[in-house]
């Protein structure tokens, strides 16, 4: 229902008022009593949009090096429809042979009702037809909506929240649209836990734009693993942000990582451990621990990162109190990493690994399973002996951990 003032209360359970204002370049926005702030710039919307989702986000990702056969860009908050209008037209206005295939994905959990959208002109605004603003608006309440765009354009409207739909099994996105109401007015939407979600939702290359460009959302970005730039923002606004989650291999390594491992032998004694590799029997076994590390089963040598003022064999006897819960006696070491290798966690972060050879002084007091990764141990670190003549070193997951094996175990 539209009030005298043009406020509006109806639509698919919302609950606030919503105000129709123009903008300063004339173009619509509306005044939200429920977020207390405006859907877009006071500046001027359809500058802002153009500004930061279209020339920034879409023309950088569409027409730039290296761009996706098909676009895939998700919006967060589709409000009036202004943005996804604007991709709409700029996409149809691309010459057909150099334009990639469209699948634009919308999430609004707060739909605009359309007694508000009437008195608004998303359509006029963004210079599309009528019908075009129509369609991505019709069958409000349904969570599922989508139009058909033309040959290789498609849209998609959920009616889900971010945090919900990001919680999902999904595709890779190429592009979002963050275009949340401001960290003062919606800051659960500006957190680390977002842009880690954001991370996830892109393909490498894949960029994130919004109109915000605080500090601590640009640090809460990076510390996800995003290269943030800080571009000339809309007119009212220095700045704003693009971010784009790297292709692995094309980030500067920044930070070493060092870690330190041991290879525990069951039954050794400090004289074939002072042997090293070449005093192992093949019919000894060997400790190796079955890890689930950032929900992926993980397969390697028991040990873990060095920390500052700790030598690397400190390390290895601290990581075997921590993991084992007990002292081991450590040998010599057996085997450093020669090559550059990359974290296969943080891109930006070289890793170096330390080996030694181990034995335990008591019986082991902790529990070891024969299955790695079973129903029957749902804890997030198990131990195996595995016997080394038997031990295939490609079941390890990490190529540190398999260079090493390969050094230890010799040739066949
Ligand atoms: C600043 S407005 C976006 C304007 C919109 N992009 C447009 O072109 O009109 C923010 C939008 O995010 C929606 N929103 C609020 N919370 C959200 C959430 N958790 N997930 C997704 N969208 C949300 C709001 O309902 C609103 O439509």
């Amino acid at each position: 229902m539209q009030g005298a003032d043009g406020t509006t209360t109806e639509g698919a359970g919302h609950e606030d008022a919503l105000q129709p204002e123009r903008t300063a370049d004339g173009s619509w926005t509306l005044q939200s009593t429920r977020f207390g702030q405006a859907y877009h710039s006071r500046h001027g919307a359809l500058t802002e949009s153009m500004h930061v989702f279209i020339g920034a986000g879409f023309m950088h990702r569409a027409t730039g090096p290296d761009h996706p056969g098909t676009l895939r860009v998700l919006e967060l908050g589709l409000g009036t429809g202004l943005n996804a209008l604007l991709t709409l037209r700029t996409w149809r206005e691309m010459q057909a042979s150099r334009r990639p295939d469209i699948e634009y994905t919308a999430l609004e959990p707060h739909p605009v009702p359309l007694s508000t959208l009437a008195a608004l002109d998303p359509a006029g605004d963004a210079s599309v037809r009528p019908e075009d603003a129509a369609a991505i608006h019709a069958r409000q309440g349904e969570p599922r909506h989508d139009v058909d765009w033309g040959p290789g354009g498609r849209f998609t409207r959920w009616a889900m929240d971010w945090q919900t739909f990001a919680g999902r099994d999904h595709q890779a996105f190429d592009l979002i649209y963050f275009d949340a109401f401001s960290p003062d007015s919606q800051p659960e939407l500006w957190t680390e836990a977002r842009f880690a979600e954001a991370f996830r939702l892109l393909a490498p290359r894949g960029v994130l734009v919004t109109y915000c460009a605080k500090g601590n959302v640009r640090r809460a970005m990076e510390a996800q693993g995003f290269s943030v730039e800080k571009l000339p923002g809309p007119p009212g606004k220095r700045e704003m942000l693009r971010a784009t989650r790297p292709v692995p291999e094309e980030v500067l390594p920044k930070r070493f990582n060092v870690r330190v491992y041991f290879l525990l032998i069951a039954g050794a004694s400090d004289a074939t451990l002072a042997q090293g590799a070449a005093g192992l029997d093949p019919e000894d076994k060997v400790l190796v621990s079955d890890e689930v590390i950032a929900g992926r089963n993980c397969t390697k040598w028991p040990g873990g990162g060095l920390e500052f003022g700790e030598g690397p064999r400190e390390c290895a006897l601290r990581e075997a109190r921590e993991e084992l819960g007990q002292d081991i006696v450590l040998g010599p070491l057996v085997h450093a990493t020669g090559a550059f290798v990359r974290s296969a966690w943080r891109p930006e972060e070289q890793v170096l690994c330390h080996y030694y050879l181990a034995r335990l002084d008591e019986p082991p007091g902790f529990p070891i399973t024969e299955v790695p990764f079973s129903a029957d141990a749902p804890v997030a670190q198990t131990f195996r002996w595995v016997r080394i003549k038997d031990f295939d070193g490609s079941a390890l997951t990490f190529a540190t951990d398999r260079e090493a094996w390969a050094t230890v175990r010799g040739p066949r």
